[in-house]
């Protein structure tokens, strides 16, 4: 098929995630390896955003390849309440890596039903119903993971699910960096604290975080937050779940990024880079206690391919590939060299408003002439989207949306290549500068 007719036979027969379909213009694309897609006429370009920051190996590993066909040639699938040598290699392999006492594991086929089944576990297990979450937060499109979820999808889904508090960020007002942090944390938790006796400690089950925030702008707490968070919430007997579908699994340069904050939260949720998306799957953690509550207790949830053995091939290999080959270093090791041009940029571009960066988890937030964001949160300005067809026509490929251009490539990638992103950036943001 062409070009034109895949994406005319697309846009005709298919629905787009959170799109009105008239208006998307989709990339055609045919093929993908290591950081590098190509589109239906032979065109590369660099995938800055690792797929949807999901990609963390890079594209095409063939290892992956080899287990999911080795796997897919003897046991494709087995019903979910099975015994598997993958699901035993698999949980046995997590319980050693995830840090703490999360030891047992729920198998999903994604984010969403890792976070909804983690809402499920957290209310089981301690009677009580209430969910905490920030607005500032993305937890996935069901009906209840977007009653969590924070962010402007959530008001098209509404009414959704009772039984959901939303609490502002800790980061104050315009997500004022630079401020005094301890200051911020210490607020912060005093009005956290107050939200929780002004809902009734007793009916509240868990508060879910995104470790750190991802599509809502890749934000780091401000420091020592998750330590007082997690002393907060353990005060009043409410339960801590860290979702990392997004932040997990390398993209900050630890393995998950509570290891930042000196935690462990009580659940923890994973999916993208667990399978780095070759594959969907999603899984919840949960502490030893949580687990021992349901040795005695029916937990009550399910899913055809819950513990799916192909599924499960592709996460040991994707994780074996992620480890082995160094890539979580090499996102520590990459973090100043992107700070550095992120800073050279702020610099040179008087559009370039401010950067962050935490690993390979980062994003260039913009503004105009009078130094306030291009485009207020959550809306979009033409010139960003001026911006977005000047990168793909010259090979980068990536998120831009309100005022920030994300930066969150596979861990894969190399110093020659995020030089070669940051000249085409470098490049694109002469429009950015020259809006009024
Ligand atoms: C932090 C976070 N949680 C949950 C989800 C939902 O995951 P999925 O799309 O696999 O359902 C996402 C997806 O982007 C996410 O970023």
């Amino acid at each position: 098929m062409t070009r034109d007719e895949i994406v005319s036979a697309c846009l005709e027969t298919t629905l787009y995630s959170w799109s009105a379909t008239g208006k998307v213009d989709p990339l055609a694309i045919a093929r993908a390896e290591g950081v590098y897609l190509w589109d239906v006429d032979g065109k590369r370009y660099l995938d800055w955003n690792s797929g949807l920051m999901s990609v963390n190996i890079g594209h095409g590993h063939p290892k992956v390849l080899a287990a999911v066909t080795e796997q897919m040639k003897t046991l494709a699938f087995a019903y979910p309440g099975a015994a598997t040598e993958i699901r035993a290699r698999v949980g046995r392999r997590l319980a050693e890596l995830v840090p703490g006492n999360l030891n047992t594991f729920f198998f999903t086929l994604g984010g969403a039903e890792a976070n909804e089944n983690a809402i499920r576990a957290a209310r089981l297990y301690s009677g009580r119903t209430k969910i905490l979450s920030r607005y500032r937060s993305y937890h996935g499109s069901t009906n209840l993971t977007l009653q969590a979820t924070g962010d402007n999808r959530r008001w098209y889904n509404e009414p959704g699910a009772p039984g959901f508090v939303r609490v502002m960020d800790p980061w104050p007002y315009d997500y004022s960096f630079g401020a005094d942090e301890d200051e911020i944390t210490k607020n912060h938790l005093r009005y956290l604290e107050e939200t929780i006796r002004a809902e009734g400690p007793h009916t509240i089950a868990a508060m879910i975080i995104e470790t750190v925030t991802g599509t809502n702008g890749i934000l780091m707490p401000p420091r020592g937050w998750l330590k007082g968070l997690r002393a907060l919430l353990d005060k009043y007997g409410i339960l801590l779940i860290c979702d990392e579908v997004m932040c997990g699994w390398g993209r900050t340069g630890k393995l998950f990024a509570f290891e930042h904050g000196g935690i462990v939260p009580d659940i923890l949720t994973m999916a993208k880079g667990l399978t780095s998306s070759y594959l969907p799957l999603g899984a919840m953690a949960v502490s030893d206690p949580i687990a021992a509550h349901f040795r005695d207790n029916v937990f009550w949830g399910g899913l055809t391919y819950n513990a799916h053995p192909t599924l499960l091939a592709c996460a040991l290999a994707a994780i074996d590939v992620l480890i082995g080959e160094g890539m979580v270093d090499n996102a520590t090791r990459m973090e100043p060299i992107m700070r550095a041009h992120m800073e050279r940029l702020r610099l040179k571009h008087s559009s370039v408003r401010r950067s962050r960066c935490f690993g390979l988890f980062g994003i260039l937030e913009l503004q105009d002439k009078a130094g306030q964001p291009i485009a207020h949160y959550p809306d979009n300005h033409p010139v960003m989207a001026k911006l977005n067809r000047f990168l793909i026509d010259h090979g980068l490929v990536t998120l831009v949306r309100w005022d920030g251009v994300m930066c969150n490539p596979p861990l894969c990638i190399t110093e020659a290549q995020i030089d070669d992103a940051f000249a085409i950036l470098d490049a694109g943001l002469a429009i950015t500068d020259a809006h009024p």
